[in-house]
């Protein structure tokens, strides 16, 4: 985490939560993070409670996200949102190209990039996932994969453009499993992807944009992994679920001086 970027923690709650269980974890949500407006912090609850959860955030410090998006204004795309209905519904961030989408519902690196663009279009605050599977890490080609995502998936952007741009580094091996990359080498991949960035966008860019790490992050490993130099916030599935932890990944204290 460098200080000129402020740290940014998103919960993706996946396909979990009705909207009576939504509601009760955005009640207890609220008073356990309400003590740090430092933090930006942003749940994505699924599109069903979007609507319901909106006015409860009032005044509060948690912010809205989506966790997909359609790249078309409107039309007949049948159990398709689009930007703009997530931006009436509230919300002000939307998660792309998770690795659980690229996987089961075929999303590619020029969908992603397409529905970057409609995103950005509407003035929201895209969180573009990237990340390796196992048999890649294995095969030596983490660095490849990623190249590839981050360059079709930000392609043809102007710098203007990118400034809002959130990047969550998720390895897939890490995800669900309980096993976390060590704080070293997810910040070497964020490092990596900030370099990346860099050759695409310029330097001024690149040391703005916010990284995240996603992956098992739990209470007792959020300190270090966000007292890494490239790290600046999590993306947390199973946790986000639990308010108490949640909270507690919000409330981290990064160890070493920023
Ligand atoms: P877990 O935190 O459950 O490993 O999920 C990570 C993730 O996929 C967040 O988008």
């Amino acid at each position: 985490m460098h200080s000129k970027r402020k740290p940014v923690i998103a919960g993706n709650w996946k396909m979990f939560n009705t909207t009576g269980e939504a509601v009760e974890l955005v009640q207890a949500l609220i008073p356990l993070t309400a003590h740090l407006p430092e933090r930006e912090i942003v749940i994505c609850p699924p599109f069903t409670a979007l609507s319901t959860v909106k006015p409860l955030l009032a005044g509060s410090n948690i912010k809205l996200g989506a966790q997909n998006v359609h790249w078309e204004e409107k039309g007949a795309y049948t159990g398709e949102i689009s930007p703009a209905m997530l931006k009436d519904a509230g919300c002000e961030y939307i998660i792309i190209g998770h690795s659980e989408r690229r996987q089961y519902f075929a999303e590619t690196d020029e969908n992603v990039n397409r529905k970057l663009k409609a995103t950005l279009a509407v003035k929201l605050i895209p969180i573009i996932c990237v990340g390796e599977s196992l048999s890649e890490r294995e095969a030596g080609i983490t660095s490849t994969v990623i190249s590839r995502q981050i360059k079709i998936g930000l392609a043809d952007l102007s710098p203007e453009q990118a400034t809002s741009i959130i990047i969550a580094y998720e390895p897939i091996w890490a995800i669900g499993t309980g096993r976390t990359a060590t704080a070293g080498d997810a910040n070497a991949i964020c490092a990596f992807i900030r370099l990346t960035i860099t050759g695409m966008l310029g330097t001024s860019i690149a040391d703005s944009m916010r990284i995240q790490y996603g992956g098992s992050v739990k209470p007792d490993n959020i300190d270090e992994l966000i007292s890494s130099s490239d790290i600046d916030g999590a993306l947390v599935g199973g946790a986000s679920l639990k308010a108490t932890d949640f909270a507690r990944i919000a409330a981290f204290t990064a160890t070493t001086a920023k």
